[in-house]
């Protein structure tokens, strides 16, 4: 377990710290602190190109290796961040066709991070050159144990760019996918408005216009700008893997939020590692569903600096940020608490974002472990040192444990940009909003969810969601079919398989492609605005603990071989059928017509666990997120109580507490904030802290309670 910060030893010299004579004396006094809060990581480097090279051609890591001998000097290990994102103003200014532009045509200048085109030849050639130099000067230093490649891919918006470079390899990129003109023009429907093309050169970039560019083509660009960022990376892992084989390399991915596939970056990385910002986030399930996902985009040959098989918080904020209109300070015990939420769902390196408030340049008002004046005697300092004493007790306890669903989310970046287009059926429908309705419903019951895009080998879970993929690709939907023909239950919903990969509609039905799947066609939609509703009536065995309304969309669903689960209740279509479910091969296929509120989706995976046979983790009040790592037959469960008031729980069986090293039995009051990770084994001896001794006799006056409110240990029947 790696437990740290992100360093930037360069904002702590004469004459911000140290002395004349010793600029860099701070430092020493940094790795003390450091190591007083337990960390045994840092991460530095990512912005340092300009003073690692600050003449072309001239490269300085040497006061980068003072810094990681220091670092090694108070037994704190090192990622060395390659400092592509932020380059250096003589290269601009050399090379003025490195910025990059956007839509407009506007050309966004040097002076901050970011400002260079991903596309360009002449970026790469010196991105190539620094990381080559970086890793041959500071490769071989004992502390170093990973990579993290660039930083911040893809913010501020810089995924893509419309400059000279970008036109040249779009072009050659669409020639590499279509081959010829005549297969470029029917794949993207450029008949439409009459845009055909009779050479790749020809092709638009989608840059202002009067209105909307063709979806294929936008969707292509994506796709495009996508690949090259995972071109970028890729280049840089090979240089790294050539010059230090042993170091995985990383880096640090936010969900959701920037254009390009992650899946397919994930594959470039070693391992992934994330920026979080939980803390300033009031919904711990929107928190658990981006970990979830980020969790889940690489899931096989990870390579972490000491073999475990999870992902890394690269950031976690230690306090507040800088870009919210009033940046309110993070309460007491959050900062621990969403660590833990971090680590139940997975993680296996937390770093701090930063390790001090920097006193120059545009993040010094954003919260960090130590305050301007660095002394560590600030609260946020002393929080995360107390939980470095417990990183301590915990390590050895989660070593080799994993998160293990049997739950699913489908996610794919080309619907997400599919659906993100202008000229939408519905402009209220969102993706994001949607997915969250079903993790939410998972995550207050307690059931672990991966995600996983379309073409995954789904075999493994017994219960796939696929909420809205609108852009389904014939492909896809075969493996779909495949995987609910082999006993697999699928649950799809409204606005899926609107268009095939190319953007283009069906001719025989909607959900295109998969109307034998789900046995019924959708013959037409009926988008509704915000506040209007229908309502659903249910058929047999659903458990509608509530009148469940059907907002924003309604499929009018044309039954074939399906069964009817739910109706429409009222408005032409009253009587039609809402909600199916069909058997196909030894599986079963559901579809949900509409959407409704967070109710629905509680009542469906209290009916789907038991089609399924999924259990809840634990059985907890509610308001307690309950998540569980488990190495072989030992399952370590994290207790979460992000509420501000204690939540009463009561234990039915004895169980072990790793951070106190106290076992519990009978009523026990989680406090505001607080946290218990828990098993029912044995404590190992390693993990107890000198002086706590269990209570054996209160373990033995534990009686079996059945009412709700209780942990009850053992799994919930279905
Ligand atoms: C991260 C970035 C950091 C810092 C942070 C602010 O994405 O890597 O350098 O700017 O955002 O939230």
């Amino acid at each position: 377990m790696y437990f740290g910060a992100d360093y930037h030893p360069e904002h702590w010299v004469y004459p911000y710290a140290g002395t004349p004579e010793e600029p860099e004396s701070r430092w020493d006094r940094d790795g003390q602190l450091m190591a007083q809060a337990g960390f045994n990581v840092v991460r530095m480097g990512e912005f340092c190109w300009g003073i690692a090279e600050r003449e072309e051609g001239k490269y300085d890591f040497s006061w980068l290796r003072r810094a990681m001998d220091i670092m090694q000097r108070h037994g704190i290990k090192v990622v060395l961040g390659t400092p592509t994102a932020s380059p250096p103003l003589w290269l601009a200014q050399q090379h003025p066709e490195i910025l990059p532009m956007n839509e407009r045509g506007e050309t966004l200048h040097e002076g901050t991070r970011r400002a260079y085109c991903m596309n360009s030849d002449i970026y790469w050639e010196y991105a190539k050159k620094i990381v080559r130099e970086m890793a041959g000067a500071l490769g071989d230093h004992p502390q170093l144990i990973a990579w993290q490649i660039d930083n911040g891919l893809g913010g501020h918006n810089t995924e893509e760019s419309f400059n000279a470079h970008s036109k040249k390899d779009w072009h050659s990129w669409l020639q590499a996918k279509y081959e010829t003109v005549e297969r470029l023009n029917e794949a993207l429907g450029l008949r439409f408005w009459g845009q055909l093309v009779t050479d790749f050169s020809q092709v638009p970039m989608p840059m202002l216009s009067p209105t909307v560019h063709n979806p294929a083509l936008v969707v292509d660009w994506r796709r495009f700008c996508s690949d090259t960022c995972v071109a970028f990376v890729r280049c840089q892992a090979d240089i790294l893997h050539e010059i230090t084989p042993n170091l995985p390399v990383t880096t640090n991915l936010r969900a959701l939020t920037r254009h390009f596939d992650h899946f397919d970056l994930a594959q470039v990385l070693d391992f992934v590692s994330v920026d979080s910002h939980a803390t300033i986030k009031a919904r711990s399930a929107e928190n658990a569903c981006e970990i979830d996902m980020l969790r889940s985009l690489k899931k096989e040959g990870i390579r972490t600096p000491d073999g475990e098989c999870g992902f890394w918080v690269i950031e976690q904020k230690a306090g507040h940020v800088n870009w919210q209109e009033v940046n309110s300070l993070v309460r007491p015990g959050v900062v621990r608490l969403f660590t833990y939420q971090l680590i139940s769902r997975g993680a296996d390196g937390v770093l701090y974002f930063f390790f001090r408030q920097p006193r120059i340049g545009s993040e010094k008002f954003y919260g960090g472990v130590l305050n301007h004046d660095g002394k560590g005697e600030n609260r946020v300092y002393k929080e995360i040192a107390h939980l470095g004493e417990e990183m301590k007790l915990l390590a050895p306890a989660i070593k080799d444990s994993k998160v293990a669903a049997e739950t699913c989310i489908l996610f794919s970046h080309d619907n997400a940009w599919s659906m993100q287009m202008t000229g939408q059926p519905q402009k209220h429908f969102n993706y994001r909003e949607h997915i969250q309705l079903f993790h939410t419903a998972f995550h207050d019951r307690n059931i672990p969810v991966d995600f996983a895009r379309p073409t995954e080998d789904l075999s493994r879970y017994k219960l796939v969601i696929a909420p809205s993929l609108q852009m389904l690709a014939g492909g896809e939907a075969d493996l779909l079919k495949l995987y609910v023909q082999n006993g697999g239950t699928l649950v799809a919903t409204c606005n899926t398989g609107l268009v095939d990969e190319h953007h283009i509609a069906p001719s025989d039905g909607f959900p295109a492609n998969c109307t034998d799947l789900f046995g019924m066609e959708i013959v037409e939609f009926d988008p509704m605005p915000p506040g209007e509703e229908n309502h659903l009536t249910f058929k047999g065995s659903f458990p509608a603990t509530h009148l469940h309304p059907a907002r924003l969309w309604c499929d009018l669903i044309e039954p074939k071989e399906a069964q009817i689960l739910a109706t429409y209740a009222k408005d032409f279509y009253a009587g039609r059928a809402a909600m199916t479910v069909n058997d196909f091969g030894l599986g079963k296929a559901i579809y949900i017509g509409t959407v409704s509120h967070q109710h629905f989706y509680y009542d469906l995976v209290a009916w789907l666990r038991q089609q399924c046979n999924l259990f809840p983790l634990l059985k907890v009040p509610d308001t307690i997120e309950v998540s569980m790592r488990q190495k072989g037959d030992r399952k370590i469960y994290f207790l979460l109580n992000h509420q501000n008031s204690h939540v009463r729980l009561h234990f039915y069986k004895p169980m072990h507490d790793f951070l106190t090293g106290q076992t519990f039995t009978g009523n026990y009051d989680l406090p505001s904030h607080g946290v218990l990770v828990l098993d029912e084994t044995a404590p190992p001896e390693e993990a107890k802290p000198p002086g706590q001794a269990e209570q054996p006799e209160a373990a033995a006056q534990a009686v079996p309670v059945t009412e709700e409110g209780i942990i009850d240990n053992a799994p919930v029947p279905a």
